[in-house]
């Protein structure tokens, strides 16, 4: 008989290779990590588990109906759980063509995929099968201070190319459970931040950038606010929500942690005074620079993770100031995977974004 198994999708991603490494320390079934490698997909996040006997990769496109066909009925996994997403806000404006092609219409076809080799199982199997699709809390537009937190029943409203192609993702997602009957879950979660983090993102690049001396760009004032979630309590989350959410149901998951962005790099700059102080002996915010604002920056993002707490039982374990120290300590001690990261097409990207961003 064959192994029991689940499918990710962009397991090596950001939060995918997270995933995959505390599925692989935690449950007994198989995982197989179907990825198309693009300049987020990093193997080198997986070499702690690319040995093991319960992981395999497959380098395909989440868009290739046949690929994706074919390793569904070879492997026969009780779940597909989908982080492949183009997922970076800024590349989505300078270039929005990538996010629906993957976010909107790859999303489809491996629906599609996923509802033929479902819908031939055996009722008692596909009862217990599950799609559980990663979204964001971004499909649900920008809060103003004071403003109650997304929940669940909040009405989507994306405002930029990314959160509408992932929006757009999360509509066809529902219509397959509501139409086909498919078994689907879809989370919508804050900022993610931890190890193996690509650094186009605030917090790895902050780290980056100011260990080589470079400005620290903020767009705007800085007072736009995220909720922090550290990766490995996402996963957590995720997991939970296989194994115990309802078919059919969406599930918010936050840190409880809202900071404004000007904090997040100044706490940053304050544990990396005590742990890595600049030869010049500065402290790292004299690199703070403010630059040209993103266009359409959302103001506030912030979760209402209640439903997932009463429901699934999950709580996030770290708080900012654990999770951040832990995160930057990470970069510290993992130089090798750093320089990996930080060479071509990486030098390219911060060309495009931030050569032509005038600071203010
Ligand atoms: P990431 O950009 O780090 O990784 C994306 C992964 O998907 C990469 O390994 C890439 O190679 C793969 N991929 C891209 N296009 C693909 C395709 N067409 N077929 C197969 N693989 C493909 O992303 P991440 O930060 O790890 O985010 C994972 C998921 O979580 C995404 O769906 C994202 O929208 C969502 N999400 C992320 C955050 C966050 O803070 N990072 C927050 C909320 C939701
Ligand atoms: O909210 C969930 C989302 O979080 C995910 O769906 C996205 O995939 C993920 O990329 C992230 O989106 P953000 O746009 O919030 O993350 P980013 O790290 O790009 O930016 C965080 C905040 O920091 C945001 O307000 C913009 C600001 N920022 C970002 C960069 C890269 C700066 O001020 N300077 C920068 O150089």
């Amino acid at each position: 008989m064959a192994q029991t198994c689940i499918i990710v999708t962009g397991g090596a991603g950001f939060i995918g290779a997270n995933f995959v490494q505390q599925w692989i320390s935690t449950e007994p079934a198989a995982v197989i990590n179907l990825d198309k490698l693009t300049y987020a997909g990093n193997p080198a996040s997986l070499r702690a588990v690319e040995a093991n006997p319960n992981y395999a990769f497959t380098h395909a496109d989440i868009g290739d109906f046949a690929a994706v066909s074919r390793l569904l009925a070879q492997r026969k996994p009780v779940a597909v759980v989908n982080f492949a997403a183009e997922s970076h806000v800024d590349r989505s404006i300078h270039g929005p063509g990538e996010f629906v092609q993957t976010n909107l219409v790859g999303t489809f076809q491996l629906l599609e995929a996923v509802r033929g080799y479902w819908s031939a199982l055996p009722a008692d199997v596909g009862r217990r099968f599950r799609f559980l699709h990663v979204s964001t809390d971004e499909v649900y537009g920008s809060l103003q201070p004071g403003d109650a937190p997304f929940t669940e029943q909040t009405p989507y409203a994306p405002n930029s190319p990314y959160s509408a192609s992932k929006a757009g993702s999360d509509h066809l997602v529902r219509a397959y459970h509501h139409t086909y009957g498919l078994p689907t879950i879809t989370t919508n979660c804050s900022n993610n931040y931890g190890p193996y983090q690509f650094p186009e993102k605030l917090i790895p690049l902050i780290i980056l950038n100011a260990l080589a001396g470079k400005p620290l760009p903020i767009y705007g004032d800085g007072l736009n606010v995220r909720d922090w979630l550290y990766v490995g309590d996402h996963c957590t989350a995720v997991r939970l929500a296989l194994s115990k959410g309802r078919p059919g149901e969406t599930y918010n998951i936050g840190g409880n942690n809202e900071r404004a962005n000007i904090d997040v790099v100044r706490t940053i700059c304050r544990i990396l005074d005590e742990l890595r102080p600049a030869d010049s002996r500065k402290p790292y915010e004299s690199l703070i620079t403010f630059v040209a604002d993103r266009p359409g920056h959302d103001r506030r993002y912030a979760i209402d993770a209640t439903k997932s707490s009463d429901e699934l039982g999950w709580k996030p374990a770290e708080t900012f100031e654990s999770g951040i120290r832990k995160t930057v300590r990470w970069y510290l001690d993992n130089s090798d995977w750093v320089q990996g990261v930080v060479s071509g097409e990486y030098r390219k990207w911060m060309a495009k974004n931030y050569d032509t961003r005038e600071a203010t």
